[in-house]
């Protein structure tokens, strides 16, 4: 479909679908377009193609995609101000966090402010905590890329460095999260980045989510926090931002909500974009580190607490341990144990006891580091061979892992989401 916009309006154009510019000036979200260029939108993304000179395109639309046109520019003109506010600021390096609710603009605020600051010769980068909406890094990542040429999806970019955090929200992971997103902000600014944007999760509301941003912007320290409000959602903890320079700007009128189901959607674009090429790999637990599973920290059962065991279960299990507080059985599948068996069991040992049965890790979401805890790329679990102590993993790393971090989002064989499954959820690292 051929379509000619004038000058000054702008084309909204929903995914999926392929935008080619025949000829014109246009801009998207800050990025110059090329013509010829090709721009694929994604199922639930939006993109607004700003037309600076009268352009031609050429749309292909896919399935429930749509095209609209829009007199003038859907980007708020609170939005350039912040911009402009935020660039004139002669602090070194510039440190830039974004907030703001799930769909108000988040990613694509931040993709203006790193184009704009490119621009003028900062050398930007972008670092993306949205761990269930990530652009940049696999979802359930903390991810960081530097910029070297404008972008109109950050999605687009690979990430040069990530943090494995193994969750798609996060609460019950504040702590890490806060703490990797400190750990990288050091690292980018050691690569000599001057103007660091943070993308953060939309988790606004609520007294546990404002202590949770107030924290994290304790933690950062940035120069800046934006955040993007439609009424005053923000205001608790924009108002607790004493001694941080602080804009709040306007949510878009433009803006794409997406459903839940859109955004499962995207977050397994995502996992397909850093699983793609992957291959099943095996490794020896005595060969690779792995965190968040109950491998080798704690001590054997004795005789007699085996022989309690079974007689209480009715089954001799595969594998034991006993880590503090806590007794790990794991049985072989369906072995039809009642929640009063294991109660029984847990008083006589006077003890907690967690029951996995084998392949209850399969479909878990891995993250894979080399000997230096660099961030290799992610995996699907497989298998743990109790048996034989090994791990199997889906994925397309190749080189040396040193550990695997398993974390708690379940795929199935084609990638889609089941959901979260906390089966590892009480262990921490097993070295
Ligand atoms: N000013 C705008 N004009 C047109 N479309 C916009 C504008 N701002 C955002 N959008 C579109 O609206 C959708 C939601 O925006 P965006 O992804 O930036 O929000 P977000 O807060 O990052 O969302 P999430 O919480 O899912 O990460 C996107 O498809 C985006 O391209
Ligand atoms: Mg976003």
């Amino acid at each position: 479909m051929k379509r000619k916009i004038e000058k000054g309006r702008t084309l909204l154009v929903d995914g999926p679908a392929c935008v080619n510019l025949l000829a014109g000036k246009v801009e998207v979200f800050g990025a110059p377009l090329k013509t010829g260029a090709k721009t694929v939108i994604r199922e639930g993304k939006r993109l607004a193609f700003k037309v600076k000179q009268t352009a031609h395109f050429d749309l292909i639309l896919g399935e429930n995609a749509s095209v609209e046109e829009f007199e003038g520019n859907t980007i708020p003109d609170s939005w350039e101000k912040a911009c402009r506010t935020t660039l004139a600021l002669d602090e070194k390096p510039v440190i830039v966090v974004v907030m703001g609710e799930v769909d108000s603009g988040k990613t694509s605020f931040c993709t203006i402010l790193a184009n704009k600051a490119l621009k003028e010769k900062r050398r930007v980068a972008i670092i993306d905590a949205d761990l269930g909406q990530s652009d940049i890094g696999p979802p359930s990542t903390i991810g960081f890329c530097r910029l070297t040429l404008p972008i109109s999806d950050p999605f687009l970019l690979k990430a040069e460095n990530a943090y494995f955090i193994g969750t798609t929200t996060p609460s019950g992971a504040l702590n890490k999260v806060i703490d990797k997103l400190g750990k990288m902000k050091d690292e980018s600014l050691k690569k000599a980045v001057d103007f660091l944007v943070i993308n953060t999760d939309g988790w606004v509301l609520g007294e546990e989510a404002v202590q949770y941003k107030l924290r994290l912007v304790k933690h950062i320290a940035p120069n800046v926090v934006v955040g993007i409000q439609r009424q005053n959602e923000l205001t608790s903890i924009l108002a607790a931002l004493k001694g941080t320079k602080v804009l709040s700007i306007e949510f878009p009128s433009a803006i794409k909500k997406r459903d839940r189901e859109k955004r499962k959607i995207l977050r397994e674009l995502g996992y397909k974009k850093y699983l793609k090429g992957a291959k099943m790999q095996s490794f020896p637990l005595k060969w690779v580190k792995v965190e968040g599973v109950p491998f080798g920290t704690g001590i054997t059962l004795n005789e007699r607490t085996l022989e309690k065991i079974n007689a209480e279960l009715g089954v001799s299990p595969l594998y034991c341990e006993e880590i503090p507080n806590l007794i790990v059985i794991v049985t072989e599948k369906n072995q039809r144990i009642e929640e009063e068996q294991i109660f029984n069991l847990a008083e006589e040992l006077g003890k907690k006891v967690k029951l996995i049965e084998e392949g209850d890790e399969q479909g878990l979401l891995v993250g894979l580091h080399d000997e230096k805890e660099n961030f290799l790329g992610i995996g699907v679990l497989n298998k743990i061979d109790y048996r034989r102590h090994i791990i199997q993993v889906y994925t397309p790393v190749t080189a040396d892992i040193a550990s695997v971090h398993v974390g708690q989002v379940k795929l199935d064989k084609q990638g889609k989401e089941i959901g979260l499954n906390p089966v590892f959820k009480d262990y921490y690292i097993i070295a």
